[in-house]
C-alpha cells in the first residue's frame, strides 16, 4: 500500500489525476472504475484540462461507474449518471456508449445486478478503480455489514450516509434509500486502485480503513489486501 498525505485538495486532485492519466496513457483501450462524490470533482477537472489541452485521449477508454441511486434516472439531477455526464463525460472526448453506471431504475433489480458483474467481466475486470469513502468507510455503497458483499448488489443506505449525502439535496427526506453498487470482488480484482480522501472529517476512517484491523465493519479496510492500492489523503 502507497499512503501518501498531501496538504491541499489541490494537491490531491492533481496526484490522482496523473494517476489516471498515466493508465490511459500506458494502455489507451483501459477500463477505468469512476467515482461520484464530491472527492473526485478536482481530478475530473485535472482529466478534463489534459484531454482539452490536447495531452489525453479518452476515445478508446471504457468506463464503469461503483454505484446508483435506486429510482433516479440519467435525467434526474441527483442521479450518479447525471453527475457523470456533467462533471466528466460531457467535457472529455470517451464515447459516450463506452460509459457505464448501473441503472437504478431497471425494473428487474436482481437482474441488473447480474448484467453488470457479467459486463465488467466481460470487459476483462478494471485497470484502475477510483474510489472515495465514505465516513463510515464504505467504498461505492458498500455500507458497513457482518460480511463483505462479493457481487453487484442492492444496499439500503446507512442513516450516516443519507445525513452525508443530505448535503446534495433539498433535504435528508428526498435522499433515496437505497442504491445499487458494485460488489467486493469487482473492486479487488482490479489491476490497481486508488483512493482519494480529504479533509479533517476523513482522517479519523482513513487511519481506521488503512492503519486497523481488516474488518466488514470498515469496508474500505478489505484494500489492504490489494497488491495494487494507492490512498491519497489531503489534510485539507
Ligand atoms: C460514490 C461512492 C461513495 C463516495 C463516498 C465519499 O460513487 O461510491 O463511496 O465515494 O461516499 O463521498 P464524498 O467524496 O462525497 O465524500
Amino acid at each position: 500500500m502507497n499512503l501518501i498525505t498531501v496538504k491541499t485538495y489541490e494537491e490531491l486532485s492533481r496526484k490522482a489525476g496523473k494517476l489516471i492519466a498515466s493508465q490511459v496513457l500506458l494502455k489507451p483501450n483501459c477500463v477505468l472504475g469512476l467515482a461520484t462524490g464530491s472527492s473526485p470533482i478536482g481530478t475530473y477537472k485535472y482529466l478534463i484540462e489534459e484531454c482539452k489541452n490536447g495531452d489525453l485521449d479518452f476515445s478508446k477508454v471504457t468506463t464503469v461507474n461503483l454505484d446508483e441511486y435506486i429510482g433516479l434516472d440519467g435525467t434526474n439531477d441527483q442521479s450518479y449518471r447525471y453527475f457523470m455526464n456533467t462533471n466528466l463525460f460531457e467535457h472529455i472526448n470517451v464515447p459516450m456508449e463506452n460509459t457505464n453506471v448501473p441503472n437504478g431504475c431497471a425494473e428487474d433489480m436482481q437482474k441488473e445486478c447480474a448484467r453488470y458483474d457479467a459486463l465488467i467481466e466481460d470487459l476483462g475486470g478494471i485497470d484502475l478503480q477510483l474510489l472515495g469513502i465514505g465516513l463510515d468507510g464504505h467504498i461505492g455503497f458498500n455500507e458497513p455489514c457482518e460480511f463483505f458483499v462479493k457481487g453487484t448488489n442492492v444496499v439500503e443506505l446507512d442513516p450516516s450516509t443519507i445525513e452525508a449525502n443530505a448535503r446534495f439535496f433539498a433535504s435528508a427526506d428526498e435522499v433515496p434509500k437505497s442504491a445499487i453498487t458494485m460488489g467486493m470482488q469487482a473492486i479487488m480484482q482490479a489491476k490497481n486502485v486508488l483512493l482519494i480522501a480529504n479533509g479533517p472529517a476523513k482522517r479519523e476512517i482513513v487511519e481506521k480503513a488503512f492503519k486497523g484491523p481488516i474488518t466488514p465493519l470498515v469496508p474500505a479496510s478489505i484494500l489492504q489486501l490489494h497488491p495494487s492500492l494507492t490512498v491519497i489523503y489531503s489534510e485539507n
